[in-house]
């Protein structure tokens, strides 16, 4: 058998907890699918920890962990973009593969890290960062390597999801059901960045690299989280037969690329619409393939262990032919990617769900339904209750065909100038996802 692979394994909370005890469990496996032996040789962490293997060790040095000459793979698994990025760039620098899950170090400095891995003739692999243990980084930039991709569409933040679905399913409440998805190892060190859509974002400008082949573009991300759905919304979406979810979204537009991040209103007979709980799932509408969907756990410590180690193991492969560097960092050659432009919000083209809440006046609706007809949009269904009436207020729904953004904004601001528009109108994104 060909010498042992040694890897370091840089923190141990959950997610680096979780790739100790997948190797233990599966050390036979891992052995025979690679022809090597593979073995933790050191753990970087702040705290002594007496409950893993004693042959490994610990420290709280990690630069020097980072360049140890007994480590071939450094494991990256602390979070954040300030020591994170400090000691992959000090690894690579040691000509250490990297295997990382920090979505957010790579939306930030992902195209700087990239470079100096080519710069030194390593790899930086990082599926476990999107979808958890759905294998969604392998399948854009492998299994679809022929196919040029349109667009793609998913639910890529667990904590996110599982909010929501617990919410619309089971009537729980935000807070409870936030606490639950940080107990379950779910949810960010910061949860904000789960339910205000940044971990999203952060994901979706990874996938919307190699799919477009485009350098990292977090900062062009538009992103809405879900704090702000209201339970109404959910209900009268429910009742025009549409699911409010969280989606990101990546569209190739002819006039430049959409990205996006909101919540939104799907068909509820769509698949998507009914992945529920921590799944994530991808859809990817690409030719000639056509429409294909993924779909597992997008977070905890199996599943993102699970895909950690399947960079681990597609490194290991390529040492023994030399491969390890074939497939390129963003799918394409980094010579190849384009600067076609990233919409601005203004820019970009979706259907919308409106909620406004009016006087329950004679000619309100006539008025309304001019405004958007003046601005070249197109209703798709209209929805008044009339049991509202003791308030004199009403609420109305409104259901329009895709239009572009702007002539969107202009439309509300003049509805909302109207004196029987009584508050501000809400607006949820629409997309029928032919
Ligand atoms: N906080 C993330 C989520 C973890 O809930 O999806 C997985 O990236």
């Amino acid at each position: 058998m060909n010498k042992p692979i040694n890897l370091a394994v840089l923190g141990l909370g959950t997610v680096g907890t979780g790739v100790l005890t997948l190797i233990k469990d599966n050390l036979d496996e891992l052995t025979r699918r690679s022809g090597r032996q593979i073995k933790v040789t050191h753990a970087g962490t702040r705290r002594q920890r007496d409950d893993i293997d004693s042959t490994i060790q610990q420290s709280a040095d990690l630069m020097a962990i980072a360049e140890s000459d007994d480590v071939d793979i450094v494991i990256e698994v602390i979070g954040g973009t300030d020591v994170a990025k400090e000691v992959i760039m000090h690894a690579i620098r040691h000509k250490k593969h990297i295997v990382t899950a920090n979505k957010a170090l790579l939306a930030k400095h992902g195209n700087e890290i990239f470079a100096l891995a080519e710069e030194h003739g390593v790899q930086v692999r990082y599926e476990a960062s999107v979808a958890g243990g759905i294998p969604i980084i392998k399948i854009v930039r492998e299994a679809l390597a022929a196919n040029k991709v349109d667009w793609l569409a998913g639910i890529i933040n667990g904590t996110g999801n599982f909010i929501m679905s617990e919410m619309q399913l089971k009537n729980r409440k935000f807070d409870e059901v936030l606490a639950e998805a940080q107990a379950l190892g779910y949810a960010e060190a910061d949860p904000t960045f789960d339910v205000e859509g940044i971990d999203a974002a952060h994901k979706l400008s990874l996938l919307a690299s190699i799919a477009f082949g485009l350098p990292i573009q977090f900062d062009k991300v538009y992103c809405e989280g879900i704090t702000k759905i209201h339970l109404q919304d959910v209900v009268y979406a429910k009742e025009l037969g549409y699911t409010i979810k969280h989606l990101g979204f990546a569209i190739r537009r002819e006039t430049g690329i959409e990205l996006r991040v909101h919540p939104t209103l799907i068909p509820e007979e769509t698949l998507l619409a009914n992945v529920n709980g921590v799944k994530n799932a991808v859809m990817i509408d690409a030719h000639p393939l056509g429409q294909s969907l993924y779909y597992g756990d997008g977070a905890g410590a199996g599943a993102t262990a699970s895909a950690v180690m399947a960079d681990v193991m597609d490194l290991v492969r390529g040492m023994d032919c030399n491969q390890h560097g074939s497939v390129p960092h963003l799918a394409f050659s980094p010579q190849k990617l384009l600067d076609t432009p990233i919409l601005t919000s203004d820019e970009m083209t979706s259907g919308y769900y409106l909620r406004l809440t009016v006087k329950d006046e004679l000619g309100v609706l006539a008025d309304v339904t001019r405004i958007l007809s003046d601005n070249g949009i197109n209703i798709d269904a209209i929805l008044q209750h009339d049991d509202h009436k003791q308030t004199g207020e009403v609420p109305v729904i409104i259901l329009i065909q895709p239009v572009i953004e702007k002539q969107m904004n202009n439309a509300i601001s003049k509805i909302e100038s109207l004196d029987a528009v009584i508050e501000p109108v809400v607006r949820i994104r629409l997309e029928s996802l032919n």
